[in-house]
């Protein structure tokens, strides 16, 4: 019996994939876009969760971020705001269009740190709190924690005396308005760009600047899995915040 049910929820998740759907598709950008550095970021993050890749190209494309011209916004940076305008039928297109308009891609596009300039946010006219979603699986990103963070991060409350001096607990980290910020980015936060890298997303190291220590590798998903771990780790009391400094 189980092996039918598992037999049916099979075919029943498989079958949408069999017309063939595009997963691919070619996108162009504003000059303000490129030169940004947000697609970057936002477009791994994008075909993590939907298998859905995206080329950039400087002409012809399925589809454009342009600069808006009053229809249709999907973000905005100050003053200039931009849509997506879908030039031909393209299913992966049309399922970024789709997930940018979504709650998890207007977080994406604000949680990009620009190396200058202003952040990216929702357009003006749907300029919701963005909440921020967090859908990892927490025993992974403990177990992530434990691997990679622990040698010099308290992870965990019962962990005393693990920690560096000077390293902020994740429990003191908590207490911070921005701590899903902060652990979204970590990596791209000092010290972790010296010896840590995510999986498609973080430059090579320098080669004239080794990494310090080992280097440790993690995957978007483990990110994502961490900050799962970390919602589920009580903030510190106060009393006990001045170990965050
Ligand atoms: C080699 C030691 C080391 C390791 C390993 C390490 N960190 Fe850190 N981390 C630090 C130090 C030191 C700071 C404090 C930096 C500062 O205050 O400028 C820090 C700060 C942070 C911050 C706050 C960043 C900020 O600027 O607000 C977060 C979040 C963080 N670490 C997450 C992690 C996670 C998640 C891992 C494991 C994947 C990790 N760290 C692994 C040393 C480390």
């Amino acid at each position: 019996m189980r092996r039918w049910i598992a037999l049916f929820v099979f075919l029943l998740t498989s079958l949408p994939l069999k017309g063939e759907e595009t997963r691919h598709f070619t996108l162009s950008l504003a000059e303000e876009i490129s030169a940004s550095g947000l697609v970057d970021y936002i477009l791994p993050r994008f075909a993590l969760k939907t298998g859905r890749r995206a080329s950039i190209v400087t002409a012809d494309a399925d589809a454009r971020l342009v600069v808006a011209d009053g229809t249709a916004p999907v973000m905005a940076r100050g003053d200039v705001v931009f849509a997506l305008v879908l030039e031909r039928e393209n299913d992966a297109a049309k399922r970024f269009a789709d997930w940018l308009a979504s709650e998890i891609g207007q977080n994406t596009v604000a949680a990009f740190e620009p190396a200058d300039g202003l952040r990216f946010g929702p357009p003006p006219e749907v300029a919701v709190a963005v909440a921020p979603v967090i859908e990892g699986d927490a025993g992974l990103g403990r177990e992530v924690a434990e691997a990679h963070c622990a040698r010099c991060h308290r992870i965990a409350p019962e962990m005393r005396g693990m920690t560096l001096g000077s390293t902020p607990s994740f429990a003191a980290l908590k207490t911070l308005p921005d701590w899903t910020e902060r652990f979204t980015a970590f990596y791209a936060l000092n010290p972790h760009p010296s010896f840590l890298l995510v999986e498609g997303v973080s430059p090579p190291f320098d080669p004239s600047r080794p990494p310090p220590i080992v280097p440790v590798e993690v995957t978007l998903e483990e990110v994502e899995a961490l900050l799962a771990y970390v919602a589920k780790v009580p903030a510190a009391d106060l009393g006990a915040d001045i170990e965050s400094r």
